[in-house]
């Protein structure tokens, strides 16, 4: 099959498409004929090796952990999935580091998968799995519900942009970061109070706030706007012992797959009340996605940037 991977750890550069066994399926999991895929930063934060302290894999490696696609096979544990069902998925990280979703085909675990809505496009569900499931589980663990005073950094992102419309549908009043050229954009989600982070602090415009998350590693401007209560999970980097001291509390947090969820989010998108936003899209060549990878970097994507397979 067709794959992008990698030989060494390093810049864009070092992405090739070439071919790669099939991946072998285990007994409670299904193979899926990738359409697409997306692209999100820890994919070429990866590439540059800041995976090794937590994974041992072995070149060529295979990137990418969102898939959307149709069943080819399943194993013989599988019990709600069948061959020619269309599907998508934040698959686990596997230990060889030759399971990536840059791929035209992907071992999936039937727990990480959910039934693809017919009415979303192929492109579109693999924009959803890792930036939608992390955006959930987040402002889960933010505990965000009706009233709640919410900050989401960094609202014009892949993870940004399914926040600021979940905890909407939550009940909550959104705060958001972006730059001036995307104010309409995030308002157009749902963002109540809309911050210009090059022209102002969070400090200068919010205060006794009740949740922050985090998208971009600004642990101490969230907690100076947060009420004693307050609450705040980062998704960029671990806090220190000083701010994990602070008197409100601060989690980091980890997208846990989840497929009951990402089923979740497909009605969401189903019926209209969750949408998602494709910066760009490219196709499965070496061009394509050292492209890709490279507008990822740019810290700029306008929602998410998508890899056509076939
Ligand atoms: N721990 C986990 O499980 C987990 C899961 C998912 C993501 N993450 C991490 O979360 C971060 C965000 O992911 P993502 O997919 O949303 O990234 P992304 O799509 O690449 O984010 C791009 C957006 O970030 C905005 N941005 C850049 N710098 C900003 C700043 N200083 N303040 C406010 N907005 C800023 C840009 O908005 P403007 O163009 O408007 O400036 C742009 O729209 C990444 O570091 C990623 O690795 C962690």
């Amino acid at each position: 099959m067709k794959a992008a991977q990698i030989n060494n750890y390093g810049s864009a550069d070092e992405l090739f498409v070439g071919e790669l066994a099939v991946p072998e399926i285990a007994n409670d999991e299904v193979l899926v004929h990738a359409k697409a895929t997306s692209i999100n930063p820890i994919d070429w934060k990866a590439r540059e090796g800041l995976m090794q302290k937590m994974f041992a894999w072995q070149f060529p490696v295979v990137l990418g952990w969102d898939v959307a696609g149709i069943i080819t096979a399943v194993g013989s544990e599988v019990k709600d999935f069948k061959v020619g069902d269309a599907v998508f998925a934040r698959p686990d990280i596997y230990n060889d580091g030759r399971r990536g979703t840059y791929a035209q085909y992907v071992a999936v675990k039937e727990d990480k998968l959910a039934l693809k809505p017919a009415n979303v496009s192929f492109a579109e569900a693999a924009s959803v799995p890792l930036a939608g499931l992390t955006a959930l589980q987040m402002l889960n663990k933010l505990q965000v519900t009706a009233g709640t005073k919410v900050l989401i950094q960094g609202g014009a992102g892949g993870v940004g942009l399914f926040a600021i419309q979940l905890a909407k549908i939550m009940g909550a009043t959104v705060a958001t970061t972006a730059s001036a050229h995307n104010h309409d954009f995030v308002r157009a989600l749902g963002a109540d109070i809309v911050i210009d982070y090059h022209q102002n602090k969070i400090t200068d415009v919010l205060a006794d706030y009740d949740a922050v998350f985090d998208t971009v590693g600004d642990i101490d401007g969230g907690l100076a706007i947060l009420q004693p209560e307050g609450k705040l999970v980062t998704i960029t980097k671990q806090p220190t012992s000083e701010q994990l001291a602070a008197a409100q509390t601060v989690i980091y947090g980890w997208l846990q797959p989840n497929g009951k969820e990402l089923a979740y989010l497909g009605e969401l998108l189903s019926s209209g009340q969750l949408k998602t936003v494709i910066d760009s899209t490219f196709d499965l060549t070496t061009a394509g996605i050292q492209a890709a990878h490279r507008k990822s970097e740019s810290h700029h994507a306008r929602g998410k940037i998508i890899i056509n397979i076939d």
